[in-house]
């Protein structure tokens, strides 16, 4: 059974003009694009969506970083979706993640890591639900 999973590149990477490159990674790795869009995302949307980080010292700086320019979201779907989007990100903190990863590649600090991705199955289907209606993520 294919599994489903929320992709979101971040500001930084968006600014740095490499959308096209991190989506070319989940599509060679085997993650198919399902839904796509991009957004700005306002201050109590980002709030939200981090609501579980929200006792963190980094919340109020994160919320800010996510509101800082659009970024790009999406509904990946394939084998094991969750955890093979994880892989192909590479580890939060930058300095660990593997070669060949998107936050090794692309990541300079461990706020600005390029990509979020859900950490489980349970949370994919609470974040894809947050940004994407039934309708709009399609099967091909
Ligand atoms: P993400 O996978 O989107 O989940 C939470 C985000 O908080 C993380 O990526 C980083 O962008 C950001 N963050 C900032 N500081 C830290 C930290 N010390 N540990 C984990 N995440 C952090």
């Amino acid at each position: 059974m294919p599994q489903k999973t929320l992709s979101i590149i971040k500001p930084d990477a968006v600014k740095k003009h490499v959308i096209g490159k991190i989506l070319q990674k989940f599509e060679e790795n085997g993650l198919k694009i399902i839904a796509l869009k991009m957004v700005h995302l306002k201050k109590e949307d980002a709030k939200k969506f981090y609501m579980v980080h929200k006792d963190k010292p980094f919340y109020e700086s994160l919320v800010e970083f996510m509101t800082s320019s659009p970024v790009v979201v999406q509904v990946l779907e394939g084998e094991n979706a969750v955890e093979k989007n994880r892989e192909i990100m590479g580890a939060t903190d930058f300095k660990k993640a593997k070669e060949g990863t998107i936050r090794k590649e692309f990541a300079t600090d461990i706020e600005k890591n390029a990509v979020h991705g859900s950490d489980s199955t349970q949370n994919a289907e609470i974040e894809i639900e947050f940004f994407f209606k039934k309708e709009n993520i399609f099967s091909y």
